[in-house]
């Protein structure tokens, strides 16, 4: 990103911190972490919460067949995240945002800037929920513009969506093996009249996961750009 850039989005603090954390990166934490950890933590700091960090998911007890599909737990970067949202042409009152793979909740806390009729996260980790729920109670936003946030337990496989129109937010959750199963759900609710959409963050995070999404016949590739996919969703079945 050029310093202008970064300037923007990070404002002078930020990215006087992170050329400092740049210039000392003894442990040499590849860039792209390195920015989101600093900006995820900065964003915690404004917010009283804790969603910075990565947590392996063979460090928690998860008593699903889809543990060995997932990856691990790295919340979503405020800045690319906001940029996402933004390029949505959505009234967000009339949506319900729904992030599959929650864990602390970084996104449920960025998409709360957005008016949304209720913002909800499927995390599959017990720990990673309750973390998510205490966050939920220390949460301070002076942009706060949807109050209405439930953090669910449920693996993503059992998850019964709510009635559409829906924002879907998958930062990377889980290879094809469960996207198998989680596309065909969505495929069977019926959508509605608006159209949804599906933010894919991270596509190419791991192998053939991007190109699985893109060619589910139900979603039609709305933009791409450099750190997600956004697709539409295609009408759908039951009453529309
Ligand atoms: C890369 S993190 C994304 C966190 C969050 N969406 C964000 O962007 O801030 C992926 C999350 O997906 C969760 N996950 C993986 N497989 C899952 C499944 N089958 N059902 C529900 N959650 C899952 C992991 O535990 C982890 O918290």
């Amino acid at each position: 990103m050029s310093l202008a850039n970064s300037l923007r989005v990070r404002g002078i603090g930020g990215t006087v911190e992170l050329a400092l954390r740049r210039a000392f990166n003894f442990d040499h934490v590849p860039e792209h972490l390195l920015s989101r950890m600093v900006d995820l933590r900065r964003y915690d700091r404004k917010h009283h919460v804790n969603t910075a960090g990565l947590v392996e998911l063979d460090k928690l007890d998860i008593d699903s067949p889809s543990k060995a599909h997932g990856t691990r737990y790295g919340g979503a970067s405020p800045w690319q995240f906001r940029d996402l949202l933004e390029r949505l042409p959505i009234d967000a009152s009339k949506y319900t945002f729904i992030d599959i793979g929650s864990g602390k909740g970084a996104a449920l806390f960025q998409a709360s800037d957005f008016p949304f009729r209720e913002i909800i996260g499927v995390e599959f980790s017990p720990a990673l929920h309750d973390d998510a729920v205490r966050n939920l109670k220390t949460f301070r936003s002076d942009t706060q513009k949807c109050y209405k946030i439930t953090p669910v337990c449920a693996d993503a496989t059992q998850y019964v969506l709510p009635e559409a129109p829906w924002v879907l937010f998958f930062n990377c959750p889980f290879d094809a093996t469960i996207w198998k199963p989680v596309a065909e759900s969505l495929a069977r609710t019926p959508r509605g009249t608006e159209t949804s959409y599906l933010i894919h963050m991270s596509p190419g995070f791991l192998p053939g996961v991007r190109e699985f999404v893109e060619n589910l016949y139900f979603l039609k590739l709305s933009s791409r750009v450099e750190h997600a996919d956004i697709f539409e969703f295609r009408a759908g079945p039951g009453p529309q």
